[in-house]
Protein backbone atom coordinates (compact mmCIF):
# COMPACT_ATOMS: atom_id res chain seq x y z
CA UNK A 1 0.00 0.00 0.00
CA UNK A 2 2.17 3.01 -0.70
CA UNK A 3 1.44 5.76 2.06
CA UNK A 4 2.83 8.19 4.11
CA UNK A 5 5.12 9.89 1.40
CA UNK A 6 8.81 11.27 2.79
CA UNK A 7 10.55 13.42 0.97
CA UNK A 8 14.91 12.89 0.71
CA UNK A 9 17.30 15.18 -0.11
CA UNK A 10 21.09 14.02 -0.89
CA UNK A 11 23.76 16.78 -1.05
CA UNK A 12 26.66 14.63 0.40
CA UNK A 13 29.38 15.11 -2.51
CA UNK A 14 28.76 16.65 -5.64
CA UNK A 15 25.00 15.86 -6.98
CA UNK A 16 22.08 17.52 -5.50
CA UNK A 17 19.42 15.34 -5.56
CA UNK A 18 15.60 15.11 -4.32
CA UNK A 19 13.31 12.13 -4.32
CA UNK A 20 9.87 11.65 -2.65
CA UNK A 21 8.60 7.51 -1.76
CA UNK A 22 5.68 6.40 -0.05
CA UNK A 23 6.07 2.97 -1.29
CA UNK A 24 6.57 3.26 -4.54
CA UNK A 25 8.71 6.12 -5.94
CA UNK A 26 6.87 9.12 -6.81
CA UNK A 27 9.43 11.48 -8.17
CA UNK A 28 13.05 12.30 -8.12
CA UNK A 29 15.04 14.86 -9.52
CA UNK A 30 19.13 15.16 -9.63
CA UNK A 31 22.05 17.88 -10.53
CA UNK A 32 24.89 16.87 -11.46
CA UNK A 33 28.50 19.07 -10.28
CA UNK A 34 30.32 17.57 -12.89
CA UNK A 35 30.84 19.88 -15.28
CA UNK A 36 31.32 22.37 -12.58
CA UNK A 37 34.83 20.73 -11.16
CA UNK A 38 35.61 19.01 -14.18
CA UNK A 39 38.84 21.97 -14.66
CA UNK A 40 40.47 21.45 -11.17
CA UNK A 41 39.92 17.37 -11.72
CA UNK A 42 37.62 16.87 -8.61
CA UNK A 43 35.75 17.91 -6.52
CA UNK A 44 36.16 21.89 -4.65
CA UNK A 45 33.89 21.32 -1.31
CA UNK A 46 33.33 24.95 -1.33
CA UNK A 47 32.07 25.16 -4.67
CA UNK A 48 30.26 22.07 -4.30
CA UNK A 49 28.28 23.63 -1.17
CA UNK A 50 27.36 26.53 -2.72
CA UNK A 51 25.94 24.69 -5.54
CA UNK A 52 24.12 22.99 -3.25
CA UNK A 53 22.32 26.19 -2.38
CA UNK A 54 21.68 27.23 -5.80
CA UNK A 55 20.37 23.67 -6.78
CA UNK A 56 18.07 22.87 -4.13
CA UNK A 57 15.26 24.82 -4.27
CA UNK A 58 14.36 24.30 -7.36
CA UNK A 59 14.75 20.67 -7.17
CA UNK A 60 12.42 20.85 -4.67
CA UNK A 61 9.56 22.20 -6.81
CA UNK A 62 10.49 20.12 -9.82
CA UNK A 63 9.67 17.41 -7.38
CA UNK A 64 6.61 17.97 -5.74
CA UNK A 65 5.32 19.47 -8.73
CA UNK A 66 6.44 16.35 -10.42
CA UNK A 67 4.14 14.28 -7.79
CA UNK A 68 1.35 16.64 -7.31
CA UNK A 69 1.94 17.46 -3.67
CA UNK A 70 2.83 20.01 -1.43
CA UNK A 71 4.94 20.26 1.79
CA UNK A 72 1.72 19.69 3.68
CA UNK A 73 0.86 16.41 2.74
CA UNK A 74 4.21 15.13 3.29
CA UNK A 75 5.16 12.34 6.66
CA UNK A 76 8.42 12.83 6.94
CA UNK A 77 11.60 14.51 5.58
CA UNK A 78 14.58 12.43 5.34
CA UNK A 79 18.44 14.02 4.49
CA UNK A 80 21.77 12.44 3.78
CA UNK A 81 23.55 13.04 7.28
CA UNK A 82 26.81 11.81 6.54
CA UNK A 83 29.25 10.20 5.25
CA UNK A 84 30.55 13.05 3.32
CA UNK A 85 31.54 16.47 2.99
CA UNK A 86 30.36 18.48 5.88
CA UNK A 87 29.52 21.73 4.31
CA UNK A 88 27.64 20.21 1.27
CA UNK A 89 25.72 17.95 4.13
CA UNK A 90 24.86 20.65 5.77
CA UNK A 91 23.20 22.40 3.08
CA UNK A 92 20.54 19.34 2.62
CA UNK A 93 20.43 19.03 6.30
CA UNK A 94 19.64 22.79 6.89
CA UNK A 95 16.85 22.57 3.55
CA UNK A 96 15.34 19.41 5.54
CA UNK A 97 15.28 20.74 9.20
CA UNK A 98 13.52 24.16 7.56
CA UNK A 99 10.89 21.85 5.71
CA UNK A 100 10.63 19.73 8.78
CA UNK A 101 10.64 22.65 11.69
CA UNK A 102 7.80 24.72 9.07
CA UNK A 103 5.53 21.98 9.14
CA UNK A 104 5.94 19.69 12.08
CA UNK A 105 6.91 17.01 10.39
CA UNK A 106 9.60 14.17 11.57
CA UNK A 107 13.21 15.07 10.39
CA UNK A 108 14.43 12.09 9.29
CA UNK A 109 18.40 11.63 9.10
CA UNK A 110 20.01 8.95 6.50
CA UNK A 111 23.54 7.25 6.70
CA UNK A 112 24.47 7.31 2.66
CA UNK A 113 26.29 3.71 2.82
CA UNK A 114 23.03 2.59 4.14
CA UNK A 115 21.22 4.11 1.11
CA UNK A 116 23.24 2.76 -1.05
CA UNK A 117 23.09 -0.68 0.51
CA UNK A 118 19.42 -0.84 -0.14
CA UNK A 119 19.33 1.27 -3.52
CA UNK A 120 18.43 -2.23 -5.29
CA UNK A 121 15.17 -2.14 -3.30
CA UNK A 122 13.71 0.36 -5.54
CA UNK A 123 13.49 -1.88 -8.26
CA UNK A 124 10.99 -4.53 -9.64
CA UNK A 125 12.54 -7.15 -8.12
CA UNK A 126 14.00 -6.66 -4.44
CA UNK A 127 16.28 -9.05 -3.16
CA UNK A 128 15.39 -10.87 -0.36
CA UNK A 129 16.91 -11.02 3.27
CA UNK A 130 19.76 -12.41 4.25
CA UNK A 131 22.20 -11.22 1.45
CA UNK A 132 26.00 -9.97 1.18
CA UNK A 133 26.08 -6.76 -0.60
CA UNK A 134 29.27 -5.46 -1.88
CA UNK A 135 29.56 -1.46 -1.53
CA UNK A 136 31.45 0.27 -3.64
CA UNK A 137 31.67 4.14 -4.17
CA UNK A 138 34.54 6.83 -4.07
CA UNK A 139 35.06 6.63 -0.56
CA UNK A 140 33.73 3.05 0.60
CA UNK A 141 34.93 -0.41 -0.53
CA UNK A 142 32.64 -2.62 1.80
CA UNK A 143 31.50 -6.23 1.71
CA UNK A 144 28.19 -6.92 4.60
CA UNK A 145 26.80 -9.02 6.12
CA UNK A 146 23.09 -7.71 6.18
CA UNK A 147 20.66 -10.02 7.78
CA UNK A 148 17.40 -6.70 7.48
CA UNK A 149 17.17 -3.59 7.35
CA UNK A 150 19.26 -1.84 9.91
CA UNK A 151 20.97 -5.55 10.77
CA UNK A 152 24.50 -5.00 9.18
CA UNK A 153 27.86 -7.01 9.85
CA UNK A 154 30.91 -5.75 8.14
CA UNK A 155 32.88 -8.58 6.56
CA UNK A 156 35.75 -6.92 4.56
CA UNK A 157 36.86 -3.47 3.73
CA UNK A 158 39.85 -1.47 1.85
CA UNK A 159 42.79 -0.97 4.01
CA UNK A 160 43.39 1.70 1.56
CA UNK A 161 41.83 3.43 -1.03
CA UNK A 162 38.76 2.80 -2.13
CA UNK A 163 37.88 1.28 -5.70
CA UNK A 164 35.79 4.19 -7.24
CA UNK A 165 39.01 6.40 -5.95
CA UNK A 166 41.59 3.40 -7.44
CA UNK A 167 39.54 4.17 -10.88
CA UNK A 168 39.46 8.20 -10.26
CA UNK A 169 42.91 8.29 -9.83
CA UNK A 170 44.25 4.98 -12.20
CA UNK A 171 42.18 7.39 -14.92
CA UNK A 172 44.10 10.64 -13.85
CA UNK A 173 47.84 8.66 -14.32
CA UNK A 174 46.26 7.83 -17.82
CA UNK A 175 45.41 10.96 -18.51
CA UNK A 176 41.32 11.22 -18.61
CA UNK A 177 39.55 13.68 -17.33
CA UNK A 178 37.28 14.12 -14.19
CA UNK A 179 35.53 11.81 -13.40
CA UNK A 180 37.68 9.08 -14.31
CA UNK A 181 36.10 6.04 -13.75
CA UNK A 182 33.50 5.87 -16.22
CA UNK A 183 35.75 7.33 -18.34
CA UNK A 184 38.42 4.60 -17.81
CA UNK A 185 35.74 2.19 -18.46
CA UNK A 186 35.19 3.60 -21.97
CA UNK A 187 38.63 3.50 -22.74
CA UNK A 188 38.96 -0.22 -21.62
CA UNK A 189 36.30 -0.81 -24.04
CA UNK A 190 38.61 -0.65 -27.09
CA UNK A 191 41.24 -2.07 -25.10
CA UNK A 192 42.75 -5.59 -26.10
CA UNK A 193 43.00 -8.69 -23.99
CA UNK A 194 46.16 -9.82 -22.02
CA UNK A 195 48.54 -7.16 -23.15
CA UNK A 196 49.54 -6.33 -19.72
CA UNK A 197 48.85 -8.10 -16.45
CA UNK A 198 47.95 -6.91 -13.46
CA UNK A 199 48.13 -8.27 -9.45
CA UNK A 200 44.76 -9.40 -7.63
CA UNK A 201 45.76 -7.84 -4.79
CA UNK A 202 45.19 -9.72 -1.28
CA UNK A 203 43.17 -12.72 -3.30
CA UNK A 204 46.22 -15.01 -2.32
CA UNK A 205 45.48 -15.58 1.14
CA UNK A 206 42.46 -15.58 3.28
CA UNK A 207 39.99 -13.12 4.14
CA UNK A 208 37.61 -10.37 3.04
CA UNK A 209 39.77 -7.15 2.88
CA UNK A 210 40.94 -5.25 -0.17
CA UNK A 211 43.45 -2.98 -1.15
CA UNK A 212 43.50 -1.16 -4.13
CA UNK A 213 46.48 1.58 -3.81
CA UNK A 214 49.24 -1.20 -5.19
CA UNK A 215 47.22 -1.75 -8.25
CA UNK A 216 47.31 1.50 -9.09
CA UNK A 217 51.31 1.96 -8.17
CA UNK A 218 50.90 -0.98 -10.87
CA UNK A 219 49.29 0.50 -13.18
CA UNK A 220 52.15 3.43 -13.09
CA UNK A 221 54.88 1.11 -13.33
CA UNK A 222 53.28 -0.27 -16.14
CA UNK A 223 52.55 2.72 -18.42
CA UNK A 224 55.12 2.97 -21.29
CA UNK A 225 57.13 6.18 -22.02
CA UNK A 226 54.84 7.97 -24.54
CA UNK A 227 52.49 5.43 -24.59
CA UNK A 228 49.79 5.45 -27.59
CA UNK A 229 46.10 5.93 -27.06
CA UNK A 230 45.97 1.76 -27.90
CA UNK A 231 48.41 1.18 -25.13
CA UNK A 232 46.57 3.38 -22.86
CA UNK A 233 43.38 1.64 -24.05
CA UNK A 234 45.23 -2.03 -22.46
CA UNK A 235 46.42 -0.67 -19.40
CA UNK A 236 42.87 0.82 -18.88
CA UNK A 237 41.40 -3.19 -19.95
CA UNK A 238 44.03 -4.68 -17.67
CA UNK A 239 43.14 -2.21 -14.56
CA UNK A 240 39.26 -2.65 -15.64
CA UNK A 241 39.59 -6.71 -15.62
CA UNK A 242 41.94 -6.31 -12.17
CA UNK A 243 39.44 -4.89 -10.13
CA UNK A 244 36.68 -6.80 -11.66
CA UNK A 245 38.45 -9.79 -10.89
CA UNK A 246 39.39 -9.16 -7.16
CA UNK A 247 36.02 -8.04 -6.46
CA UNK A 248 33.96 -10.86 -7.81
CA UNK A 249 36.62 -13.30 -5.59
CA UNK A 250 35.65 -11.73 -2.42
CA UNK A 251 32.35 -11.65 -3.14
CA UNK A 252 31.64 -15.23 -3.76
CA UNK A 253 34.34 -16.04 -0.86
CA UNK A 254 32.02 -14.06 1.50
CA UNK A 255 28.97 -16.42 -0.25
CA UNK A 256 30.71 -19.56 1.13
CA UNK A 257 31.15 -17.85 4.62
CA UNK A 258 27.94 -16.90 5.64
CA UNK A 259 26.29 -19.66 2.47
CA UNK A 260 24.20 -16.84 1.83
CA UNK A 261 22.95 -16.81 -2.05
CA UNK A 262 21.82 -14.03 -2.82
CA UNK A 263 25.08 -10.78 -3.62
CA UNK A 264 23.73 -7.06 -3.88
CA UNK A 265 26.08 -4.39 -5.53
CA UNK A 266 25.67 -1.16 -4.92
CA UNK A 267 27.71 2.58 -5.15
CA UNK A 268 28.90 4.39 -7.97
CA UNK A 269 31.46 1.66 -9.37
CA UNK A 270 28.32 -1.09 -9.34
CA UNK A 271 27.58 0.85 -12.52
CA UNK A 272 30.68 -0.59 -14.07
CA UNK A 273 29.21 -3.01 -16.93
CA UNK A 274 31.86 -5.45 -17.31
CA UNK A 275 31.60 -5.78 -13.28
CA UNK A 276 27.97 -6.61 -13.47
CA UNK A 277 28.51 -8.97 -16.38
CA UNK A 278 31.04 -10.63 -14.36
CA UNK A 279 29.35 -10.75 -11.25
CA UNK A 280 25.97 -11.86 -12.82
CA UNK A 281 28.06 -14.89 -14.61
CA UNK A 282 30.24 -15.80 -11.46
CA UNK A 283 27.24 -15.99 -9.18
CA UNK A 284 25.26 -17.56 -11.68
CA UNK A 285 27.65 -20.73 -11.86
CA UNK A 286 27.80 -20.83 -8.09
CA UNK A 287 23.77 -21.37 -8.03
CA UNK A 288 23.47 -18.23 -6.75
CA UNK A 289 22.05 -14.46 -7.82
CA UNK A 290 23.16 -10.81 -8.05
CA UNK A 291 20.93 -7.94 -7.78
CA UNK A 292 21.74 -3.99 -8.80
CA UNK A 293 20.05 -1.01 -8.63
CA UNK A 294 19.56 0.59 -11.86
CA UNK A 295 22.27 2.02 -13.54
CA UNK A 296 21.05 5.61 -12.38
CA UNK A 297 21.02 4.69 -8.94
CA UNK A 298 23.93 3.37 -8.45
CA UNK A 299 25.56 6.91 -8.28
CA UNK A 300 24.65 8.94 -5.86
CA UNK A 301 20.53 9.96 -5.78
CA UNK A 302 17.73 10.77 -3.43
CA UNK A 303 15.57 7.90 -4.30
CA UNK A 304 17.45 5.59 -2.19
CA UNK A 305 17.23 8.20 0.71
CA UNK A 306 13.76 8.45 0.18
CA UNK A 307 13.43 4.66 0.57
CA UNK A 308 15.57 4.64 3.66
CA UNK A 309 13.80 7.56 4.86
CA UNK A 310 10.43 5.50 4.35
CA UNK A 311 11.31 2.51 6.24
CA UNK A 312 12.66 4.27 9.12
CA UNK A 313 9.06 6.20 9.46
CA UNK A 314 7.30 2.85 8.79
CA UNK A 315 9.36 1.10 11.87
CA UNK A 316 8.70 4.11 13.78
CA UNK A 317 11.78 5.47 14.89
CA UNK A 318 11.73 8.52 16.93
CA UNK A 319 11.81 11.33 15.54
CA UNK A 320 14.98 13.70 15.49
CA UNK A 321 14.82 16.98 16.87
CA UNK A 322 17.75 18.67 15.98
CA UNK A 323 19.99 18.93 12.93
CA UNK A 324 22.95 16.78 12.97
CA UNK A 325 25.40 15.96 10.07
CA UNK A 326 28.77 13.81 10.33
CA UNK A 327 31.81 13.53 7.89
CA UNK A 328 32.76 10.24 9.25
CA UNK A 329 30.41 7.85 10.14
CA UNK A 330 30.70 4.17 10.36
CA UNK A 331 28.01 1.67 8.76
O1 LIG B 1 28.40 6.40 -5.07
P1 LIG B 1 29.07 7.50 -5.80
O2 LIG B 1 28.29 8.24 -6.84
O3 LIG B 1 29.61 8.57 -4.80
C1 LIG B 1 30.18 8.22 -3.58
O4 LIG B 1 29.40 7.99 -2.62
O5 LIG B 1 31.42 8.15 -3.56
O6 LIG B 1 30.39 6.85 -6.46
C2 LIG B 1 31.24 7.59 -7.26
C3 LIG B 1 32.39 6.71 -7.72
C4 LIG B 1 33.49 7.49 -8.44
O7 LIG B 1 34.75 7.08 -7.94
C5 LIG B 1 33.30 7.09 -9.90
O8 LIG B 1 34.49 7.15 -10.66
C6 LIG B 1 32.81 5.68 -9.75
O9 LIG B 1 31.94 5.71 -8.65
N1 LIG B 1 32.11 5.21 -10.97
C7 LIG B 1 32.56 4.22 -11.78
C8 LIG B 1 31.62 4.09 -12.83
N2 LIG B 1 30.63 5.01 -12.62
C9 LIG B 1 30.95 5.67 -11.48
N3 LIG B 1 33.66 3.44 -11.71
C10 LIG B 1 33.83 2.53 -12.68
N4 LIG B 1 32.99 2.35 -13.72
C11 LIG B 1 31.88 3.10 -13.84
N5 LIG B 1 31.04 2.91 -14.87
ZN1 LIG C 1 27.58 7.62 -2.81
Amino acid sequence: PKTAPVLALETSCDETAVAIYDGGLRAHALHSQVALHAEYGGVVPELASRDHVRRVAPLLRQVLDEAGLGTRDLAGVAYTAGPGLIGALMVGGATAAGIALAHGLPLIPVHHMEAHLLAPMLEDRPPAFPFVALLVSGGHTLLVDVRGVGDYRLLGESLDDAVGEAFDKTAKLLGLPYPGGPELARLAESGREGRFRLPRPMTDRPGLDFSFSGLKTAVLTSLPKAASDAERADLARAFEEAVVDTLCIKCLRALEATGYERLVVAGGVSANLRLRASLRERTRARGAEVFFPRQAFCTDNAAMVALVGWMRRAEGSPAVAALEVRARWPL
